[in-house]
């Protein structure tokens, strides 16, 4: 048993995501939530600046909350700096992107589907992580779409702008393939960023027949697994904390639409 709380965060509202996947999978756990919104978006910086946030960010929640485990839910920071942070910190961190690739090879294997789309951020089509990953066994797309997480922070997601943009990289993404069929281009699409989720319902509507996978949810199932492994689960709910860089009343107002929670965040000053 350990009652401490778990420690998320990302660059803004995305890792919210991993919040709506926590409070159905492990509704007892108490976590703190970190939203970097004064620098979001993480999307287009250099390593050395994501290594420089997260690791301040993770300081905080080690130093300031005693966080038993910490989930990076960002795809950024996951492909990224991983290596650099679990040197660094003792912390045990679990990432959205490893436990995310695993969801969808067991897809894969279990649906005989071979044609695999990625969208992520710019940073994280750079890194290469999931080409590394999945290009040996699968048919792999991978595509950068830099303007979703502007729009999401906007307030953007799900108004004819973000189904507008979304056709576009979408259709875009086809006519550029050797064979420019939308519908048959991919069996499956992993959201390699944790914000994209919160286009969800556009981007079935333009993909119909494909599966999507949502990294956090598959976080969530790997956290599960190591709280159960090392007997870690809380016993004793306590109130969740949220913590944002940048304006506290717009988070507040768009963070409580996507978790359904009311939620009052305090500023933090990184
Ligand atoms: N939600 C994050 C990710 O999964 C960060 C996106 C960004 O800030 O550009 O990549």
């Amino acid at each position: 048993m350990d009652n401490r709380p778990i420690g998320i965060f990302d660059s803004g509202l995305g890792g919210l995501t991993a919040v709506n996947a926590l409070k159905s999978l492990l509704p007892t756990e108490n976590f703190v939530y970190v939203g970097d919104t004064a620098r979001v978006p993480y999307g287009g910086k250099d390593v050395d600046t994501l290594r420089l946030y997260s690791d301040q960010i993770i300081t905080f929640l080690q130093n300031e909350h005693n966080v038993k485990l910490i989930i990076v839910a960002c795809g950024t920071i996951s492909t990224n700096v991983m290596d650099y942070l679990q040197a660094k910190f003792s912390v045990p961190i679990i990432d959205v992107v490893q436990p995310g690739i695993a969801a969808c090879l067991q897809f894969c294997e279990r649906n005989n589907k071979h044609k695999v789309g990625v969208i992520a951020t710019t940073a994280t089509v750079k890194s290469g992580f999931f080409q590394r990953a999945l290009e040996k066994n699968l048919d792999l797309q991978i595509l950068a779409c830099p303007l979703f997480v502007p729009i999401i922070e906007a307030g953007l997601a799900n108004t004819i702008i973000s189904a507008k943009i979304a056709e576009e990289y979408l259709y875009n993404w086809a006519k550029s393939a050797e064979n420019p069929d939308l519908y048959n281009l991919i069996d499956v699409l992993i959201f390699g960023c944790t914000h994209y989720p919160l286009l969800n319902e556009q981007i079935q509507r333009i993909l119909p027949n494909v599966h999507l996978i949502d990294m956090a949810q598959s976080a969530l199932l790997a956290t599960n697994q190591y709280l159960s492994v090392h007997k870690m689960y809380s016993e004793k709910k306590l109130p969740s904390k949220f913590y944002v860089s940048g304006d506290v009343d717009k988070f507040n107002q768009q963070a409580s639409k996507i978790t359904g929670l009311e939620i009052l965040a305090e500023k933090l000053h990184l």
